[in-house]
């Protein structure tokens, strides 16, 4: 009998496949069915900060324009801003409610933010709802020229949030630092539970027949993981976090390789897109037989055996040229 289960977060997950926050964690009947297909945990789908704004502004709109209210009438205005916001964080709300009931499984929370304030107050709500753990989201724009300490403002908000909740906190970043390795260990410092490395974006390409921008990479392809694959490798033993790997996980070999690197656990959501939620079954049925094969019994054996610390070449996960590989090719 294979032990899969693992720890992340302080919670033991069963195994170390994790649904990652999309479209396919945000109703109770995809949920229960991630878990009736293995999945260890669900990080449900964000509630977005923007989205709660957008909303806002629109419904207010909607209203104007019914002349439910008038300009003079500002706390009108005030009782509807805070009516449209309880109306979304509550249907978020109702599903931790609800996942919590129908599930065994951890329910990991789920908030997309660019700022320190509104929903810090949502995190100690989507706590009282019964969610076992709170993945934070944050993504400022590199492209935000104005004045702003980038990397500091992560910092602030993972600490904020750390101080009002009392469920453990994870924090999902991008690669697009100046200097990574310093805000991995920074966050870690800020008692952060777990970092999941990588968020993934749309990029948009050129349709050169109509001319027109589009969306290019919906779903990663699954050679995506080599950077998370580096980052967990450099990183695992130098902080305190869990790391979680996140971004081109489509196969069991690809989970053993995100263990071996120092990973508690891993993330996926194109390759059940792609392949639908049942793949998840099959994922695990694929790792266990690998372990099989290889004769490991625990997860833990393989759990950061080829991290940097631990290879006799460590300077292989720094490089970045290829200039040995190239110099013979003419
Ligand atoms: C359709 C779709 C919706 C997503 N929605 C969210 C979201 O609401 N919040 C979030 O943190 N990540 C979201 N993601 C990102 C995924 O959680 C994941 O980090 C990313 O897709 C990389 O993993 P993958 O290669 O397994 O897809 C979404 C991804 C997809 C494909």
């Amino acid at each position: 009998m294979i032990d899969l289960s693992t720890k992340y977060l302080g919670l033991t997950l069963k195994n170390p496949v994790i649904a990652a926050s999309s479209g396919l964690t945000s109703t109770i009947s995809n949920i229960k069915k991630l878990e009736a297909n293995g999945a260890a945990a669900v990080v449900l789908k964000s509630i977005f900060e923007e989205e709660i704004l957008q909303q806002e502004v629109m419904q207010t709109r909607e209203a104007e324009a019914n002349s439910m209210i008038y300009s003079e009438l500002s706390e009108t205005l005030d009782y509807i801003d805070l009516h449209i916001k309880e109306d979304t964080i509550n249907k978020y709300l109702d599903l931790i409610r609800q996942a919590k009931k129908e599930t065994l499984i951890p329910i990991i929370a789920s908030i997309n933010c660019t700022t320190d304030y509104e929903w810090i107050e949502f995190a100690q709500k989507i706590e009282n709802a019964g969610a076992d753990a709170l993945e934070l989201n944050i993504f400022l724009s590199p492209t935000d020229l104005s004045e702003r300490n980038f990397e500091q403002a992560y910092l602030d908000i993972a600490g904020k949030v750390i101080g009002k909740t009392g469920i453990p906190v994870s924090v999902k970043i991008s690669p697009y630092f100046t200097k990574l390795s310093r805000v991995i260990a920074d966050l870690s410092k800020t008692g952060v539970r777990g970092l999941v490395l990588f968020n993934r974006f749309y990029s948009p390409d050129i349709d050169l027949d109509k001319m027109e921008i589009v969306s290019a990479n919906h779903f990663s392809r699954e050679n995506e993981y080599l950077n998370s694959l580096r980052w967990i490798a450099l990183m695992s033993k130098k902080v305190t976090s869990d790391l979680v790997a996140s971004t081109g996980i489509h196969s069991a070999e690809t989970i053993v390789k995100q263990i071996l690197v120092g990973a508690s656990a891993v993330q996926v959501a194109s390759v059940l897109y792609e392949k639908g939620v049942d793949y998840l079954s099959v994922l695990l049925a694929d790792l266990e037989k690998w372990m099989e094969d290889k004769r490991y019994t625990h997860l833990g054996q393989l759990k950061g055996k080829l991290s940097q610390e631990s290879v006799t070449d460590p300077a292989a996960y720094e490089r970045r040229q290829f200039m040995k590989y190239f110099s013979g090719i003419e």
